[in-house]
């Protein structure tokens, strides 16, 4: 196979925020693909994070494409403001839309590009009806919610099990394959491997003693050993 290498999505949240558009800066300076900004309101997931106006002011400190992953109930009520925002993809979670399809076709109106996540215990085949309507399926490698968690073992399995269904499903338009959670030079070749094309990756960059830059390093690095790259 002759896949182009994986993309890499440094998430803000283990991010300075104190510095945020420095931080945002050195990400794109040391060759991240996209920004990643996760969203949290206190209720689909226990943490709170931050809206559109940071969202904006990421967006400002980089021309590196925004992704913004709203792990937030009711998420068509501010798909609006976050596209205002600037973002230019935009993921919501399966289990938070009961009108998924419309909450898609409502991203794309706003002009973004949409994209779906799913939880760990939410399993593929709830994609089947839009997965060839969104630009991204997103697998949640850890229960979302906070940086920093052990990667759950179980996602390699599930990426080869979406592969698939894209397969059986006849997706024409395939979405990109993004992971999110626990993404290190451990589990990086393993998920891409799998299949994923676009890691999203906090503390393994952010939280590195040796610095962004060359934390990004060894992650593409990581990402590059797969078979499935190399083939
Ligand atoms: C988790 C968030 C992730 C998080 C990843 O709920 O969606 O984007 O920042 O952090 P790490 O890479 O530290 O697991
Ligand atoms: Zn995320």
């Amino acid at each position: 196979m002759n896949n182009p290498r994986a993309l890499i999505a440094p998430s803000i949240l283990s991010a300075d925020f104190g510095r945020l558009a420095a931080q945002v800066q050195e990400a794109e300076d040391a060759g991240a693909d996209w920004i990643h900004v996760d969203v949290m309101d206190g209720r689909f997931v226990p943490n709170l994070t931050i809206g559109p106006g940071v969202t904006a002011a990421v967006r400002q400190a980089t021309s590196l494409p925004v992704d913004v992953h709203l792990m937030i109930v009711e998420p068509e009520r501010l798909i609006p403001a976050f596209a205002g925002a600037g973002a230019h993809r935009i993921t919501v979670h399966q289990e938070t839309c009961p009108h998924l399809h419309r909450v898609v076709e409502g991203i794309r109106e706003a002009g973004a590009s949409p994209g779906v996540a799913i939880n760990p215990s939410t399993p593929v085949e709830t994609l089947r009806e839009v997965a060839g309507m969104v630009d991204l399926i997103l697998v949640m490698t850890v229960n979302p919610g906070f940086g920093g968690q052990r990667f759950i073992e179980s996602s390699v399995e599930k990426l080869l099990r979406l592969g698939a269904a894209l397969d059986a499903w006849g997706v024409r338009d395939r979405p990109l394959i993004q992971v999110d959670g626990g993404i290190d030079v451990r589990t990086a070749p393993r998920v891409v491997e799998a299949g994923a094309q676009v890691l999203v990756a906090g503390s393994a960059l952010y939280g590195a003693d040796d610095g962004l830059a060359s934390a990004m390093d060894r992650l593409q690095s990581a990402a590059s050993a797969s078979r499935r790259v190399l083939a």
